[in-house]
């Protein structure tokens, strides 16, 4: 990667020509929407409501297949894009396979989404440790790329979530998903949104973000890429010091348009050139060396 800011998953919809532009604006790499095996339309409107704190949304997980997105991949790859496939599936063989097929599209990485009901439809695969390392462990049994593995919030523990996919293998902890959430229209007196339930991602969430990742680097040895809320290079900062060592913007993108990832880039570079430091390395996890906290 030319540099670690990274689009987040989903938010700006699948075409290679709307991810290339998020890659010209100076994102390091672009992380595409969610492909499971299928077509599948998502939920029903209204799907997506912003709360000024934060944007609330249940999209359902809507996309083309992964038949038909390995040509979004393949053109991407032909632009010179770095790409990161993010793939669902209700099983582990389903994840296994779109990845494969993802893979040989020329995705540089996948990362698993781990934020949708499995089989039984009881939680989330992310909510069970045990799920979580079947399907990383299938999926990296037959792909060669690096494996990302996205974690939910809505875990009590997520530090021995992230510890079962590494030992499970992954390359990477990515978190995390949107927060369990929802909003109530007072007028008609019922849900806003058509699932009732839906994921609080923006502002509102970056602590919460940033805990999960504190907690996630002092369980793991693998990278930590962190995700949620991040609409300044000063937040980007505070991901840094609690140890990760790549971010992801979001819905940032929407609060502050594509120019968020030069202003986030040249923020840091400023920032690190501020504290005498050659390489953002220098700064991972340097929060930790100041924390009372138990190892
Ligand atoms: C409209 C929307 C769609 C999203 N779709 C996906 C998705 O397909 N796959 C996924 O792993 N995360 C998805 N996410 C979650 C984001 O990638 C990210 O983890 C979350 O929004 C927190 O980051 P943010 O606060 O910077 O947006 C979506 C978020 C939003 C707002």
């Amino acid at each position: 990667m030319r540099n670690p800011v990274m689009l987040s998953a989903g938010v700006l919809g699948i075409s290679h020509r709307t991810l290339r532009r998020v890659y010209e604006a100076g994102a390091g790499a672009v992380v595409t929407k969610s492909i499971g095996a299928e077509p599948r339309k998502g939920f029903k409107n209204p799907t997506l409501v912003d709360l000024g704190v934060g944007v609330l949304n249940a999209m359902g997980l809507p996309n083309p297949g992964v038949k038909e997105f390995v040509k979004e991949v393949e053109a991407l790859k032909r632009d010179g894009v770095c790409v990161i496939a993010s793939v669902y599936g209700f099983r582990a063989e389903e994840y296994a396979q779109v990845a494969g097929e993802l893979c040989d599209a020329g995705a540089d990485a996948v990362e698993l989404n781990y934020s949708c009901p499995h089989v039984s439809q009881v939680g989330l695969i992310g909510q069970n440790p045990q799920l979580v390392a079947e399907v990383t462990e299938t999926v990296k049994h037959s792909v060669s790329k690096p494996v990302y593995v996205k974690l939910t919030p809505n875990v009590t523990d997520i530090a021995s979530v992230a510890k079962a996919a590494e030992e499970a293998g992954a390359d990477a902890i990515t978190a995390i998903n949107t927060v369990r959430a929802m909003a109530i229209d007072i007028e008609f007196q019922r849900p806003v949104l058509s699932a009732v339930y839906g994921g609080l991602s923006g502002p509102a969430i970056k602590p919460i973000a940033l805990r999960a990742v504190y907690e996630i680097y002092e369980a793991v040895e693998i990278p930590v890429i962190g995700v949620g809320g991040i609409t300044s290079w000063r937040d980007a900062v505070e991901f840094f010091l609690a140890g990760a060592s790549a971010i992801q913007v979001g819905t940032a993108v929407y609060l502050k348009g594509l120019s968020i990832f030069r202003q986030i880039t040249q923020g840091l570079k400023r920032y690190l050139e501020r504290k005498g430091c050659s390489t953002i390395e220098e700064i991972v996890g340097k929060a930790h060396k100041h924390s009372s906290s138990p190892k």
